[in-house]
């Protein structure tokens, strides 16, 4: 005989990064576009949180074709950060994402720390954009063009500058390109970091070995789906050991069991992103999962999950 308790909706709700969200799963920047593109596929509003697309301060053409290779279990992507650029999303994208009850944040970058910061200046008092998520996965053109989020230096510098500019609340999104990611964690965190999430693509390439040439124009690109699953659970565990804030989980969530695996590491929110290509409803799919799970194991809360690793 069942003896479980079915007849409660387990909470799932969690406060992060100054933001209340009605549940951990968010859309992972690059994805899911500015939102409106899911509008017909998923209920918007069922969502923790929407992330957007990549933003920079000037409209930005991204990289030649082909920019998208399929790989075993993922894909890479050279996609090269194209967006509309912050005045024409403030202007033309904004709007509707207003008018949902979900929060948006908006994902920024840039090629020296004056952008980061004028970004971060620029979306201060803009009404809409609940936090903002650093990609410090770029190049740093002052520095040769190694990607900011490799060297903990330069992770402070960019953080506590971008710090000093905005009011609203930071997460700081780690490369996963580094062999040390607890003292990257560290120093994002002492930027000023109010969360961070991890990871983001692994640099891979591909070649076509009739024409032996690379698949993808740009040569190298990020992997990204299943295939960096284990990787970026194991980043994600060490961050949540190093630090004190709430780390967002993201790499290869393609199911709540995926997803739960990350909670149980410690993770306080996920992120999905390539999976959003596979299946467009992922993200409700997931949530469902997770709403599953809880009232078949009777829990509450899924809070409590939250670093429950038995070691
Ligand atoms: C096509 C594509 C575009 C992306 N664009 C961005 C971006 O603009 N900014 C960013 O921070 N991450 C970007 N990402 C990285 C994702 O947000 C995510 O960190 C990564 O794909 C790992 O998660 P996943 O395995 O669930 O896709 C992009 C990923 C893909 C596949």
């Amino acid at each position: 005989m069942n003896t479980i308790n079915n007849n409660f909706i387990p909470d799932l709700s969690v406060d992060i990064a100054g933001m209340h969200l009605k549940n951990p799963i968010m859309t992972a920047s690059g994805t899911f576009g500015y939102g409106e593109e899911f509008k017909d596929v998923v209920d918007l509003n069922l969502l923790g949180a929407i992330i957007v697309k990549g933003l920079s301060l000037a409209p930005a053409p991204g990289n030649k074709p082909p920019r998208i290779v399929e790989t075993a279990c993922g894909m890479l992507n050279a996609i090269g950060l194209e967006n509309v650029g912050i005045e024409a999303f403030v202007r033309d994208k904004l709007p509707f994402l207003k008018k949902l009850s979900t929060p948006m944040v908006a994902n920024i970058y840039g090629k020296t720390i004056d952008e980061y910061v004028g970004l971060a200046a620029r979306i201060d008092d803009v009404d809409g954009i609940s936090a903002i998520e650093v990609n410090i996965s770029c190049p740093n053109v002052k520095a040769g063009g190694v990607a900011f989020g490799v060297d903990p230096r330069s992770v402070y510098q960019v953080v506590s500058a971008v710090r000093k500019a905005s009011q609203k609340p930071l997460i700081i999104k780690l490369s996963p390109n580094v062999s040390d990611i607890a003292t990257i964690a560290q120093r994002a965190e002492e930027g000023g970091a109010d969360a961070l999430s991890l990871i983001n693509t692994i640099t891979g390439m591909a070649i076509d070995i009739h024409t032996r040439k690379p698949k993808l124009a740009n040569i190298t690109g990020g992997l990204s789906g299943p295939a960096i699953k284990p990787i970026a659970l194991r980043m994600v565990w060490q961050a949540v050991n190093a630090v004190k804030i709430p780390v967002i989980g993201i790499g290869g969530i393609v199911s709540a069991e995926d997803a739960l695996e990350f909670f149980i590491a410690g993770a306080s929110a996920v992120q999905i992103g390539t999976a959003n290509f596979m299946n467009p409803s992922a993200t409700i799919e997931i949530l469902e999962g997770l709403t599953r799970y809880l009232k078949s194991n009777n829990m509450a809360t899924l809070r409590n999950l939250y670093g429950t690793l038995v070691l």
